[in-house]
C-alpha cells in the first residue's frame, strides 16, 4: 500500500474499497463479464470499442476495463487503492495476460499532471469513483482533461463530440 493511502486508511478518512474488490473477483464469471460488455455498448451506443482509446479511471475490480478491451478497445485502467489495483492487475492476467492493449497501474483522478501524461482518450469511463475522492469537482475537471470525446461519469452520463455537448441525466 502506498503511504498517503495508508495514512488515510489509518486515519479512517478512506475506505478501503479495493478489500471488497478482492472478494468480488472471486465470484466472476463468463456471464458477469457478457453483462458488463452488453452494459458498455448499450451506455455508449455502439457494438465495438474496436481501435477506440478507454480510460477507466477508478478501475476497481477492473471487470469494466476488462469488458471494454474485450470490445475491442485499448485500455489503461488506474486506481488510487493498490488493493484495486491489484485486482485489476489479477483480472489481466487472468483474461488477457499476453495483451498489450491493457495496461493497469497506480494512480489518483486528483493528480492533474498524472492525468495530463496519459494523453488524449475516445472514452473516459469512471463509474462510482469521483464522489469518492474528497474533491469531485477537481476530479470531474481532470477527468475531463483527457480530451476524450465520450466520457460515461456515474449519475450524469455524457455523449460528446468535439463540437457538441449532450448530456443525459441516468
Ligand atoms: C465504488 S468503486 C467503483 C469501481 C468501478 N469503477 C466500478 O464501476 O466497478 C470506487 C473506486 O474508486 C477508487 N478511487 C477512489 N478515489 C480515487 C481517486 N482519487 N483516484 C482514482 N480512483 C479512486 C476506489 O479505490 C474504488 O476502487
Amino acid at each position: 500500500m502506498n503511504s498517503t493511502h495508508a495514512a488515510e486508511v489509518e486515519a479512517k478518512t478512506r475506505f478501503e474499497f479495493g478489500k471488497n474488490w478482492t472478494r468480488f473477483i472471486g465470484l466472476l464469471d463468463n456471464q458477469r463479464i457478457r453483462q458488463a460488455e452488453v452494459s458498455l455498448q448499450q451506455m455508449l451506443g455502439v457494438e465495438s470499442l474496436q481501435g477506440k482509446r478507454f480510460l477507466d479511471v477508478g478501475s476497481g475490480s477492473g471487470l469494466f476495463s476488462l469488458a471494454a478491451h474485450n470490445l475491442g478497445a485499448q485500455v489503461h485502467s488506474f486506481d488510487y487503492d493498490p488493493l484495486s489495483v491489484n485486482c485489476t492487475t489479477e483480472l489481466k492476467r487472468r483474461y488477457a495476460d499476453d495483451s498489450g492493449d491493457w495496461q493497469v497501474d497506480q494512480g489518483s483522478v486528483l493528480d492533474h499532471e498524472y492525468l495530463h501524461n496519459l494523453g488524449q482518450y475516445d472514452v473516459v469511463y469512471s463509474w462510482g469513483v469521483l464522489h469518492h475522492t474528497g474533491d469531485m469537482a477537481q476530479a470531474i475537471s481532470n477527468a475531463l482533461s483527457g480530451g476524450s470525446r465520450t466520457c460515461a461519469i456515474s449519475g450524469l452520463c455524457s455523449l460528446d463530440n468535439p463540437s457538441s455537448h449532450r448530456q443525459t441525466q441516468t
